[in-house]
């Protein structure tokens, strides 16, 4: 039996990664934030779906005891800051360092404790690597380095842009998705469809489904997967 674990349950892909586990027939377990001041709303929304809501603190022993209790089979780590959130929320509290790096680390080590998970899916970004340009992507490097250490079968998905409805809406991101994809579409008519379908954005639906099968094939253990096989 699967039982589904998904941090950043909250955010676009996580909330459609909960709906994909729960349509799939899994257990799913939605956490949020024990201090959201949504929490009420999200019980709504996740019960409806049929997943189970928790609210651990993000702290490595208290999320180690969770995963073990219930039984979490497949951790799916999609949480990430942004540039606003840091201006909004403060700068500390919300860096790449805290957010991007030390969650999804804090969370691999957890897995690796609770003995009971047998695979990590920990949700990067097209451009993360040794050499990357930029803080976004050198946290998401290190990240992913640190899930790869943890201890606990892990794989990394590098999406390029996600695009759909989001409840506040991502202006730049959805320009420059646009662009892209039209850009590419050229160069896909052109002949260069291997290009084309590497960088062309996906969606919420299409990457959750893709995130949950990528997780449960084993032939898909200790791998990255970039963003054209994402897109199947
Ligand atoms: N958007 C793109 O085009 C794109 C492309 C490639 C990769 N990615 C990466 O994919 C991931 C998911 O993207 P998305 O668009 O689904 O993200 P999103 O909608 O912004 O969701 C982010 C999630 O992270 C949680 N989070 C943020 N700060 C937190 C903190 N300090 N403590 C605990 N939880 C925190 C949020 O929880 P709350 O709701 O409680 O704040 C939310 O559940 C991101 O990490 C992103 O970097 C995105």
């Amino acid at each position: 039996m699967v039982v589904g674990f998904v941090a950043g349950a909250t955010g676009f892909t996580g909330k459609a990664l909960v709906a994909a586990l729960a349509q799939g027939g899994h257990a799913a377990v939605a956490h949020v934030r024990p201090d959201s001041r949504d929490l009420a709303h999200w019980q709504e929304y996740f019960g409806a779906l049929g997943a189970q809501v928790d609210t651990s603190p993000w702290q490595a022993e208290a999320l180690a005891e969770t995963l073990k209790n219930r039984r979490v089979t497949h951790v799916f780590c999609c949480v990430g800051t942004t540039r606003a959130r840091m201006k909004a929320q403060g700068a500390a509290q919300n860096s790449y360092e805290a957010v991007d790096y030390g969650l999804p680390k804090m969370l691999a080590e957890a897995a690796a404790k609770a003995g009971c998970v047998t695979r990590y899916v920990y949700l990067s970004s097209l451009g993360a690597g040794p050499g990357a340009k930029g803080a976004y992507l050198q946290w998401r490097w290190r990240a992913e380095e640190a899930v790869r250490g943890a201890g606990v079968a892990w794989t990394v998905a590098r999406p390029s842009f996600i695009t759909g409805q989001r409840d506040q809406e991502r202006t730049s991101e959805a320009v420059a998705a646009k662009i892209a994809d039209g850009v590419l579409g050229a160069i896909g008519a052109l002949g260069a469809t291997t290009v084309r379908d590497r960088y062309r954005s996906t969606n919420d639906a299409r990457l959750a489904r893709a995130l949950l099968r990528i997780g449960l094939d084993p032939a898909f253990a200790n791998q990255v997967v970039l963003s054209d096989e994402l897109q199947r």
